[in-house]
């Protein structure tokens, strides 16, 4: 029997690092290959038509993206060609074959001005340029593939690349005291619960398409927090011998501006889906559990 096959970018990041963790329980429904940039790199155009007429896809999961937020402020160019142009080129060639587009996204399109959590529709507007690029990936993707399904994310981490947790933690071990900035406030995603969410999206599309009523889902862990709460719980759990204070943003001062609340309203997903979100604290202890701590 010839499987579906499943593409995925990113393969060393966070999120394709977790798909490719979960993908041997899906190996009787479907094909995989992942991919790192020097089988497609993201930043050479040219090469993504001819990487699509080799594969042929059903199913692309695009996780890779130029994600250092901060250096995106100077590297703005390649930031937008790896996160817009490269992303309206492999939407493109995935309507051209009907192979179904899935590509992540960020709370960072949002402003950070609302008093409520942001639904799907709300005004975005990003406030650095990581966001600016993510946010014509997520337009272009539309304008190119109708049928693309952008999932925006917000704070991820993983036991695996580079994240907050581990930040704290090796901050944990080395000081006796870290402050941490507690006025922004917005909900940490756990990768693997990520890659769990976007398999079931995949297992759901067969039937999926006469009740999708929209292509921009938001996905997080469940919990509203800020960056010293989570600092906060890493070390409880962690039990490392640390004080965490809060300071606030204007302490910190970073290159790129942080939207001050970037909460998003999940439950359009909840709706569509029908999977429940993980409480913020129960994925942490998983991660830290992962990562020999617990
Ligand atoms: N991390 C967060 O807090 C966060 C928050 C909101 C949304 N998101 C979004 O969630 C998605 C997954 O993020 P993540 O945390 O898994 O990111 P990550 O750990 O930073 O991984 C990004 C991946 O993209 C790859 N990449 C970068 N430039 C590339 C290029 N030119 N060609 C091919 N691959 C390239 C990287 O490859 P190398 O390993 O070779 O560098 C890396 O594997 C991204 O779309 C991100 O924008 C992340």
């Amino acid at each position: 029997m010839i499987k579906p096959l499943i593409i995925v970018t990113g393969k060393n990041g966070q999120l394709g690092h977790a798909l490719e963790i979960l993908s041997p329980k899906f190996l009787s429904s479907f094909d995989f290959l992942f991919v790192d940039r020097n089988q497609l790199d993201l930043s050479q155009s040219e090469t993504i038509g001819p990487f699509f007429e080799k594969y042929h896809p059903q199913y692309f999961i695009n996780c890779a993206a130029y994600t250092a937020v901060d250096k995106a402020e100077t590297e703005k160019e390649l930031a937008y060609t790896v996160n817009a142009t490269a992303v309206r080129l492999m939407a493109k060639e995935c309507a051209k074959i009907n192979c179904r587009f899935i590509t992540v996204s960020t709370d960072y399109v949002f402003d950070g001005t609302a008093s409520k959590p942001y639904t799907e529709s709300d005004t975005t507007n990003p406030l650095n340029e990581y966001g600016f690029t993510k946010l014509k990936g997520e337009q272009l993707a539309i304008e190119n593939n109708p049928q693309s399904i952008i999932i925006r994310t917000s704070w991820v981490y993983s036991a695996h690349g580079n994240n907050f947790v581990k930040t704290m933690l090796r901050l944990m071990k080395e000081c006796e005291e870290i402050k941490v900035v507690n006025d922004q406030i917005g909900s940490p995603t756990y990768a693997n619960d990520l890659a769990e969410a976007i398999m079931e999206i995949i297992l759901q599309f067969p039937t999926l398409d006469s009740r999708l009523l929209t292509n921009i889902f938001h996905f997080s862990n469940d919990g509203i927090i800020s960056w010293y709460d989570f600092a906060v719980a890493i070390q409880s759990l962690s039990g490392l011998n640390c004080k965490v204070l809060p300071i606030p943003s204007s302490a910190y001062p970073t290159p790129a501006k942080r939207a001050m609340y970037s909460v998003m309203d999940k439950q359009n997903f909840i709706n569509q889906f029908h999977i429940p979100l993980k409480d913020w604290k129960e994925s942490l202890h998983e991660c830290l559990k992962e990562l020999g701590y617990l």
